[in-house]
């Protein structure tokens, strides 16, 4: 008898030692393949064939990359979930009870399904997750604070959903963060004090109903900021000075008002300004000497505010300004010489204007002569909807509107000189 136990018993050991899967993630698989809706799984698809009658990890060869997961068994020891990738896919379904009890995932990627209800709070678990993907699905209600727990993280996305209340304070935890995307959203509150992620570079909030000001506090290393679409108000906190990676902030289509400061024209850093439709009322000039400024300015766009005032001299003098936009305004006046020669003839050293968009303004006297000269398609120059006295319609960049009645001009005209 007792040769034939031990032969069992090794038998045993031997099938469990080719267990590779950690049983707690294959519980994991399981419970989460069980809250996919069965009708979402076409026949064939990825998911509908992950078969738990073959152990998981085991299906797996090496570094070979099945279905959406891929397995660490080197590691861990023994066979570790450590990526579930299931991008794309069709998929529906509320995640919301799903026990993500996976300790070394470290990437998750559900995108572009049609995932719905509240973001599980057991993602909170998953503490060595660098890669958090949930764009494009239908999660509804607030972001869990527990998301703030994962202190790997570099890219969390959960743009293109449901979500509503506040961006959770814990946010400011996320140490490692990069990348935060969380635009498309129906995000509310106040926007939280995030200076702690010193390695965020990435930032758009875009499409929500965040309110209050702009936050001051971000940390040093952002590059790009996107809050376009929201409900901000105040102007442009003096702290952006100090943010000297930034080259991108777009702030488009929020309720920003007073003045727009003079330090973000000769930022060492910012090539992109989109301030369009906000509410300011005048620009601040830097100091400058007819030689240029220091500015890193590519794209200018203050179009659909409030502007009232002359054109600003100095943006004919941005060595690296290729597109203005400041349309629909109420500048008035001529058109700088600077702007003139910075289109037809920009000097050596400095980037002529590609774009030159100045209808729905006030401007007046006679479109300069050496514009005149500009043929169609050499520059994109945009005059119409002015108080021009001569513009006419075959000038390519008098097309689109008429010049502004006498009656609508009269009131800019006492400030001829
Ligand atoms: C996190 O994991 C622990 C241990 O496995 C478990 O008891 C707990 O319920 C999990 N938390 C959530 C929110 O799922
Ligand atoms: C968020 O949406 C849920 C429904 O998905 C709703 O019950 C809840 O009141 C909303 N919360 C806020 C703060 O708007
Ligand atoms: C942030 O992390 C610290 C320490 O890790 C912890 O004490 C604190 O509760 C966390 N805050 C939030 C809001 O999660
Ligand atoms: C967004 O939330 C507001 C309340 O905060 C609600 O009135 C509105 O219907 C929501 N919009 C969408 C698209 O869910
Ligand atoms: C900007 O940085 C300087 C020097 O580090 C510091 O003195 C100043 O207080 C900062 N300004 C703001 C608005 O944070
Ligand atoms: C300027 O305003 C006019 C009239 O309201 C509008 O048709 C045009 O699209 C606006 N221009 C831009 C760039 O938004």
């Amino acid at each position: 008898m007792a040769p034939l136990v031990s032969l069992f018993v090794l038998l045993l050991t031997a099938s469990l030692a080719e267990s590779k899967t950690y049983w707690a993630d294959v519980a994991s698989l399981k419970e989460f393949k069980n809250s996919v809706d069965a009708k979402s799984m076409t026949p064939g698809s990825c998911l509908s064939s992950w078969d738990f009658s073959v152990d998981p990890c085991d299906s797996l060869s090496g570094e070979t990359f099945t279905c959406g997961f891929r397995c660490d068994t080197i590691v861990s020891g023994s066979g570790r979930v450590t990526e579930l990738i299931l991008d794309a896919a069709g998929y529906s379904g509320s995640l919301s009870s799903v026990s993500f009890n996976f300790p070394y995932l470290q990437t998750l990627k559900l995108s572009d399904n049609h995932f719905s209800g509240p973001l599980p709070n057991s993602l909170s678990n998953l503490t060595r997750l660098t890669t958090l993907f949930l764009s494009g699905n239908s999660f509804s209600g607030s972001i869990p604070a527990s998301l703030g727990s994962m202190p790997l993280l570099e890219d969390l996305l959960l743009d293109n959903n449901n979500l509503n209340g506040s961006v959770p304070t814990s946010f400011n935890n996320l140490s490692s963060l990069k990348r935060l995307e969380l635009q498309l959203n129906n995000i509310s509150g106040h926007f939280p004090d995030l200076t702690s992620l010193k390695n965020l570079n990435y930032l758009d909030v875009s499409d929500n109903r965040i309110s209050g000001s702009i936050p001051s506090s971000l940390p040093g290393s952002i590059v790009q900021i996107s809050m376009r679409n929201n409900l901000m108000e105040g102007t442009i906190p003096e702290r952006f000075r100090n943010l000297t990676s930034l080259e991108v902030i777009d702030l488009s289509n929020n309720k920003l008002s007073g003045s727009v400061p003079s330090f973000i024209f000769t930022h060492q850093a910012l090539q992109q300004l989109t301030l369009s439709f906000n509410g300011f009322t005048s620009l601040d000039s830097p100091y400058y000497s007819p030689s240029g400024l220091p500015s890193e300015l590519i794209s200018v766009d203050l179009s659909n505010n409030k502007i009232r005032g002359p054109l600003p001299l100095f943006m004919g003098l941005l060595p690296k300004l290729s597109a203005l936009s400041l349309e629909n305004n109420s500048f008035f006046g001529m058109i700088p010489t600077q702007y003139v020669w910075k289109t037809v003839s920009p000097g050596s050293g400095f980037v002529g204007f590609q774009r030159l968009l100045l209808s729905g303004n006030f401007l007046f006297g006679v479109v300069p002569g050496p514009l005149m000269a500009l043929k169609a398609g050499s520059a994109n120059v945009q005059l119409a909807g002015n108080c021009f006295s001569w513009c006419p319609a075959t000038l390519f960049f008098c097309q689109g509107h008429e010049q502004r009645s006498v009656r609508e001009c009269r009131k800019f005209r006492r400030v001829i000189p």
